[in-house]
């Protein structure tokens, strides 16, 4: 199956875009296709409903979003909720990219967990008729640590990712079933 991670934090090395390389990296080695699309590295325009210059960071990801059979949004809990740069590349997107698939919602919070951003994420996911994976994914304080190849430091952690993406996996699989 076809994965598209959006990584929604707008600076380099952020520990929600490191979570979402090593899903990409977990997606890939049980087989699955993952693409990462982080938001710092590929900057987009302010969406606006006006005609505007085609852009290739939009184009690209709206056609990774079009192509996935299941998508992970990931942002770090800005003010308790999702990041400006998250929620400005959510509204180039809509039914066409979202309708019927299954969505995984991931978080980065300076405190223990960053659930009110996973609420907000999941309203969007809802208003573009996806699907919400009951599961999702917040690291907090001390859980934010990487090893210097890319894997959490805390096992727990590793645990719980491990554990959400089978879930995650598996409910992708039922609901992209011919
Ligand atoms: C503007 C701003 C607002 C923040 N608001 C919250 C918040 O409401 N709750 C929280 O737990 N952490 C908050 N933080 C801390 C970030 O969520 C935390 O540093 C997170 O790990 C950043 O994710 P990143 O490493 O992916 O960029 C805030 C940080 C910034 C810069």
């Amino acid at each position: 199956m076809k994965f598209m991670i959006v990584s929604g934090s707008n600076r380099k090395d952020a520990t929600s875009t490191q979570l979402c390389r090593y899903i990409e990296r977990l997606l890939r080695e049980s087989g699955h296709e993952a693409a990462l699309f982080d938001l710092w590295e590929k900057p987009l325009p302010f969406y606006t409903k006006d005609s505007q210059p085609e852009d290739a960071n939009v184009s690209e990801l709206k056609q990774g979003l079009l192509e996935a059979d299941g998508i992970v949004l990931a942002t770090p809990e800005y003010h308790g909720s999702l990041s400006g740069v998250l929620k400005n590349a959510l509204d180039f997107a809509g039914f066409d990219h979202f309708d019927g698939k299954i969505v995984l919602s991931v978080s980065s919070a300076g405190g223990a967990v960053g659930v009110s951003s996973l609420q907000h994420l999941q309203t969007i996911v809802r208003n573009v008729h996806g699907i919400n994976c009951p599961e999702w994914i917040s690291i907090g304080g001390a859980q934010r640590t990487f090893s210097p190849d890319g894997v959490p430091e805390d096992e727990k952690t590793r645990e719980r990712v491990q554990r959400t993406l089978n879930y995650f996996t598996k409910m992708v699989r039922t609901f992209r079933m011919k």
